[in-house]
C-alpha cells in the first residue's frame, strides 16, 4: 500500500476543537506544508455544523462521496437542519461515547472523520494529516476508519502514549477487526478493550488503498526511545517534539512548586530539556513544536537536526482557522499589543496534563466566570473509565458536578480547579452549547503577530504566515 513521504518543512499542528478545520488544513496542504485537520470530537463538530445548516453545502458534498451511502444519509437525516437552527436554540444532543456506542454514534464518527479529511483533500494531491488526543480514546477505532476511508496521509497523536496506533492502522488497512485497549481505574479491572469490525458494520470490504504514516507527538527523549524501540521498524514516519511553550496541552514538568494559594506551578527547566543529538541519532525525522514560529527559529531547528517545525498559534489566529471570529479578533489585537497573558494551568484540564490558557475577558480564564459556571458533564470526551461497585465500567470526569464525581468513587482533591474543556473549547471553535463560556489556548510566543499585522485590527492569511516562516 502506498505511503506518501513527509517532505515539508512546516507541519501546521492539529488544533481542537474545530480550530484547524478542513479549510485551514487544505490551505496549508495546497501550499506544500503538512496541513492537519483536528480530529478531536469531530463527531460533535459534524453534528453541529449540519444543524447550523451546513453553509455552502460542503459537508453534505463530502458525505455524498461516503462509500456507504445508507449510513451517511442516516447521519444527514438525523442532524441536518435546512437554514440552520435558530440562534439561541440548543443543539440536538449527541450521545456521549461509551465502550458500546450506538450504531448512529459510530456512523456519525466515521462519517465526520471521512468528511473533514475528504474536504481537505478534495482536488488536492498533497498530503493531509489528522490529529487526535490519545486520551480521548473511545472514538479512535471509528475515527481512524473514517479518516482512512478518505485517504488521510498521516495521523498525529499526543496527550498520551500512542503505542497502539500503528496496529490500528494495519488492522483497518487489512480489513481485520480493530481493537483499542483503554485504561480503567479499578481494583480488578485494569483496562478494557473496545473493538470494531468495519466490514461487518458496513456489510462490505472497505475501499482503502493507503496506509497513513504515523507521527507521535512527544516531549522527551525517553518517550522517543520507548516508541522507536518497541514499535515495528518503519511504523513511525516522524516525531513532533513539543516544548512546554506550545499551545494546547503540555507534558508535565519534572518539578512542581506550590503557590501561596496552594495551586501547583510548573517549574520547567533543565530536566525537561530535549537532547536533540540523541533524538537525531534515532534515525527518525523529527519536527520541533512550541514557540518556533519565526524564520530564525525554523532555521535554528533545522541546524540542530530537525526536519522542520510544527506551528500552531500562528495558524490558529489566521483568517482560515475556524476559531470563533470575535475571540480570534480580540486575541490577535491583545497579542499585537503585547497584552495577552498566557498561563500554564496545571489544574484546568480533566486530563491532568498542564494546559495553556489565554487570559481573555468573558472566558473560563476569569475567576468569576469559572466560579459562576454550574458544573455539568454533557459531552464526555475527557472522561476516565472506572470500575463501578457492581463490577461494570462507569465514566467520570473531575470537571463534572463534584457530588456526582465523589459518588462515582472519585477523590474530591481531583476536582479542584478543573474546568470543562469539552464545552469551553467547543465554544471557542464556534460549535459550543448555547451559554457555555469559552476557553482559549495559545502558545507562549505570539511575537509573529508584529510581523504579520500592520496594526492591532489587521489580520493575515495562512499563506502570509507560511511565507513569513519560510523567510519569503
Ligand atoms: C488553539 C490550539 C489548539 C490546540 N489543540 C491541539 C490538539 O487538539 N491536539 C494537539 O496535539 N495539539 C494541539 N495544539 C498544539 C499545536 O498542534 C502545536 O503543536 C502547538 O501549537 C505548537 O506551538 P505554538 O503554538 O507555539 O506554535 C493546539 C494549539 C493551539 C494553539
Amino acid at each position: 500500500m502506498e505511503r506518501l513521504p513527509l517532505s515539508s518543512k512546516i507541519i501546521q499542528g492539529g488544533m481542537g476543537v474545530n480550530i484547524s478545520g478542513w479549510r485551514l488544513a487544505r490551505t496549508n496542504s495546497l501550499q506544500g506544508q503538512l496541513g492537519t485537520v483536528s480530529g478531536v470530537v469531530l463527531e460533535r463538530v459534524l453534528a453541529r455544523q449540519l444543524q447550523m445548516g451546513d453553509p455552502g453545502g460542503h459537508l453534505r458534498r463530502a458525505l455524498s462521496h461516503f462509500p456507504f451511502p445508507s449510513f451517511s444519509k442516516e447521519v444527514e437525516k438525523h442532524f441536518y437542519v435546512e437554514g440552520g437552527i435558530a440562534e439561541g436554540t440548543q443543539f440536538k444532543a449527541v450521545p456521549m461515547f461509551t465502550i458500546n456506542p450506538s450504531k448512529l454514534l459510530i456512523s456519525l464518527t466515521v462519517c465526520a472523520n471521512f468528511a473533514f479529511v475528504w474536504l481537505a483533500k478534495e482536488n488536492n494531491p498533497n498530503p493531509v494529516s489528522i490529529n487526535y488526543l490519545e486520551k480521548v480514546s473511545m472514538p479512535h477505532i471509528y475515527a481512524i476508519t473514517g479518516a482512512m476511508l478518505a485517504g488521510v496521509d498521516f495521523i498525529t497523536m499526543g496527550a498520551g502514549i500512542p503505542f497502539q496506533i500503528p496496529n490500528v492502522i494495519e488492522s483497518i488497512a487489512e480489513g481485520k477487526p480493530v481493537t483499542y485497549r483503554i485504561p480503567v481505574i479499578g481494583n480488578k479491572i485494569k483496562n478494557h478493550t473496545v473493538s470494531f469490525e468495519p466490514e461487518k458494520f458496513f456489510g462490505e470490504k472497505l475501499p482503502i488503498s493507503k496506509k497513513p504514516g504515523f507521527i507521535p507527538i512527544i516531549a522527551s527523549n525517553r518517550l522517543a526511545n520507548i516508541l522507536s524501540g518497541k514499535l515495528p521498524k518503519g511504523s513511525i514516519s516522524a516525531f513532533v517534539v513539543e516544548l512546554w511553550t506550545a499551545g494546547g496541552h503540555n507534558a508535565p514538568p519534572v518539578e512542581i512548586l506550590f503557590g501561596t494559594d496552594g495551586k501547583p506551578l510548573p517549574i520547567y527547566g533543565e530536566k525537561d530539556l530535549i537532547d536533540y543529538k540523541k533524538l537525531t541519532d534515532l534515525g527518525i525525522p523529527w519536527y520541533l513544536g512550541g514557540s518556533q514560529a519565526s524564520p530564525e527559529k525554523l532555521q535554528w531547528a533545522l541546524s540542530v537536526g530537525a526536519s522542520g517545525i510544527q506551528a500552531g498559534s500562528i495558524y490558529a489566529l489566521c483568517d482560515e482557522s475556524d476559531m470563533y471570529f470575535e475571540i480570534k479578533k480580540t486575541a490577535r489585537k491583545l497579542g499585537f499589543q503585547g497584552k495577552l497573558i498566557i498561563r500554564t494551568d496545571m489544574l484546568i484540564s480533566p486530563t491532568g496534563f498542564p494546559f495553556k490558557v489565554a487570559v481573555l475577558f468573558g472566558t473560563l480564564s476569569e475567576h468569576d466566570i469559572y466560579e459562576s459556571r454550574i458544573r455539568i458533564c454533557n459531552q464526555g470526551a475527557l472522561v476516565s473509565l472506572y470500575e463501578r461497585e457492581d463490577g461494570l465500567i462507569g465514566y467520570r470526569c473531575p470537571a463534572e458536578p463534584i457530588d456526582q464525581f465523589i459518588r462515582k468513587g472519585g477523590d474530591i482533591s481531583e476536582t479542584f480547579g478543573r474546568g470543562c474543556l469539552c464545552n469551553g473549547l467547543g465554544t471557542t471553535g464556534g460549535v459550543g452549547n448555547y451559554g457555555e463560556p469559552a476557553i482559549m489556548t495559545l502558545g507562549d510566543d505570539l511575537s509573529f503577530l508584529l510581523f504579520l499585522m500592520k496594526d492591532e485590527n489587521d489580520s493575515y492569511s495562512a499563506q502570509d504566515a507560511t511565507n513569513y516562516l519560510l523567510g519569503y
